[in-house]
């Protein structure tokens, strides 16, 4: 077997995955109400951007080649239901229609779709009276950010909540409100998973002390029941699915993959990210080796596009 592995070219003859900037998706946070970048503490490299810095970064991102990016808000005011993520001056919508008018359609802008950010609570959806996180009355604010999103120029919109029946929500929205081009990436099997605190910290969420979102995300001991949540939201109307977080989980983008025939994505989350970064910073590992090894990864597990925290850096050296 060495014999194709003595050189670097025979190595990249003989290559079976080639991980480019165009499989990268770049998160970016967008921030209310502040008029310089501000740093986050546990995701170090990442900022929540002003209007102003959000543009010149979709700008060097794309001189890099990354072509879509995802947005996520970071309001100056919560409430019960979440009222930034659908107001047409919410922060995500005015960043879309800024983004828009200055690229084009040079870049694929995706929407970010949940309220937790918005929601002073911090869960995923409204509350009943007791507490619990009421379903059918999330997906009519999730219809009206996808809407709301739609018009201010968002390509894509990507339901992250995980509510059952959020992308036939959307979709018949979308429709009726006539935006029947606007696509969706469902974040179809999304796991319960401890690798989001770092992104909570970007967004400035805090959920009330020992509450978490079992009761919607998926339990992470269950891989069949990924392949269900992708089947029903494709069923519903999904151009594109997604697996999140990506390196702990890709059996199951092994197993979507050999399932389905649209676009697959994966989410390398902020606690992928984080860690790679602090052992990077305390000189134990080689961060951007490790970074590019595991997006690699991901790829030969079955996924078509990655979301990443790594992507700016990580297409500077592909
Ligand atoms: C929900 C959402 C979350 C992430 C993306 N969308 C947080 C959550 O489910 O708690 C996490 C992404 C990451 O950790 O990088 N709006």
């Amino acid at each position: 077997m060495r014999r194709l592995r003595r050189t670097a070219a025979l190595r990249q003859l003989v290559a079976e995955t080639a991980l480019t900037p165009n499989d990268l998706i770049a998160p970016l946070f967008v921030r209310e109400g502040i008029d310089a970048p501000e740093p986050i503490a546990s995701l170090p490299g990442v900022v929540q951007h002003t209007l102003a810095s959000l543009c010149s970064e979709v700008a060097e991102l794309q001189a890099r080649s990354i072509g879509a990016v995802i947005l996520f808000g970071v309001p100056e005011v919560k409430d019960p239901i979440g009222s930034g993520a659908f107001n047409p001056d919410g922060i995500v919508q005015v960043a879309l229609a800024k983004l828009r008018d200055e690229f084009g359609d040079s870049i694929v802008l995706i929407a970010d779709l949940c309220i937790d950010e918005y929601t002073d609570h911090g869960h995923c959806g409204v509350l009943t009276p007791e507490g619990a996180v009421d379903n059918d009355t999330t997906l009519e604010i999730y219809a009206r950010a996808a809407c709301a999103q739609a018009v201010a120029g968002a390509d894509i919109v990507a339901p992250s909540g995980m509510m059952d029946g959020q992308v036939a929500a959307i979709r018949s929205a979308l429709d009726t409100e006539s935006h029947p081009e606007t696509a969706i990436l469902a974040y179809a099997a999304k796991y319960a998973s401890s690798l989001y605190g770092p992104f909570r910290d970007a967004v400035n969420v805090e959920l009330p002390h020992g509450q978490d979102r079992r009761a919607y995300q998926q339990d992470w001991r269950n891989a069949r029941e990924a392949l269900e949540e992708v089947r029903l939201d494709i069923e519903e109307g999904a151009d594109m699915v997604m697996v999140k977080p990506a390196v702990t989980y890709l059996d199951v983008i092994h197993l979507v993959r050999q399932e389905v025939q649209v676009p697959l994505g994966a989410y390398h989350v902020s606690g992928e990210y984080a860690m790679i970064k602090a052992a990077g910073v305390a000189g134990w590992l080689d961060a951007e080796a490790v970074a590019i090894e595991q997006l690699t990864a991901v790829k030969r597990a079955g996924a078509d596009f990655t979301l990443t925290y790594f992507a700016k850096e990580v297409a500077e050296q592909l």
